[in-house]
């Protein structure tokens, strides 16, 4: 039987979301966003996790960082100890001391900044003890063994190859302490080879539903919140004992982001 654990996170409400300019192929600042629209399907997925028992807390938007809405790319949380995120591009930099901020003032006994580029939970997967890092397109690879050092946890490296899927979180989701889903065309022979063997039983997610975002996901362990428009990954999810949840952000996804890119997971030391 599949249990579902209480979760945190955090979130950041899209108040200045915009697309103004382009840094995945996703991204077109010629094509309008429907910012009221974007706030009423943002609001859809918070009350979706608060209806589902789980903790959301609040990061105020900053005016000028449209994409501020991600917060899965503003820090890296594990038993409490944070690494902010560096960003690759100029446009979304000031983001990383909004998050630096935000971690410091709530008492989180270590907040550490980055020496190299990594945009947190978009590329790192906490997967039980382990975290898998993607790198190719934005995190540095240098930033793993920092990832390391700073959280103390194993990290073992991706290598993403396919521009649409930028971000790890884009091509790869965590299902539990124990099970993944990927669609393989996002990765590089060498990285294929450890995810096969790592998890020999994951979830092989197709193109279709990579490409309507399907594993932009959050579980909590029962429930996986994914893209409404994901149908044959919502089949197969349910299939191996889990329970879709659909959401509809077509908004956000104008600017190349989904449930998962919305949703920081804070996660605590484990209880004793
Ligand atoms: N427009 C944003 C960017 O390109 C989208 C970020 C999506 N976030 C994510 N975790 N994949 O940076």
């Amino acid at each position: 039987m599949r249990e579902a654990t209480p979760r945190h996170y955090l979130m950041c409400r899209p108040t200045y979301f915009d697309v103004t300019y382009a840094i995945n192929p996703w991204m077109n600042p010629d094509k309008p966003v429907d910012a009221a629209l974007a706030a009423e399907q943002w609001d859809e997925l918070r009350r979706l996790y608060l209806d589902h028992g789980h903790t959301v807390d609040l990061i105020d938007p900053v005016e000028g960082l449209p994409d501020m809405v991600f917060a899965a790319n503003g820090a890296t949380v594990v038993d409490d100890r944070v690494l902010v995120a560096r960003f690759r591009h100029a446009e979304r930099a000031a983001e990383a001391p909004a998050y630096q901020e935000w971690f410091t003032s709530r008492g989180y006994p270590e907040v550490h900044s980055a020496e190299y580029v990594n945009e947190a939970e978009g590329d790192y997967m906490v997967v039980g003890r382990t975290i898998l890092a993607g790198t190719g397109f934005r995190t540095d690879p240098r930033a793993h063994a920092e990832l390391e050092r700073a959280l103390g946890r194993p990290v073992i490296t991706l290598n993403l190859v396919d521009p649409r899927f930028y971000h790890l979180d884009t091509a790869l989701a965590v299902l539990s302490d124990t099970e993944v889903m990927y669609y393989p065309g996002a990765f590089s022979p060498e990285s294929l080879a450890i995810l096969r063997e790592l998890h020999p039983d994951a979830i092989l997610v197709d193109e279709a539903d990579a490409e309507a975002f399907g594993l932009n996901a959050v579980s909590d362990g029962l429930r996986v919140f994914l893209p409404d428009t994901a149908t044959g990954l919502a089949r197969q999810l349910r299939d191996r004992g889990f329970e879709p949840v659909g959401v509809d952000l077509s908004e956000l996804l104008k600017a190349g982001g989904s449930v998962k890119c919305c949703t920081l997971e804070i996660r605590h030391p484990a209880a004793v």
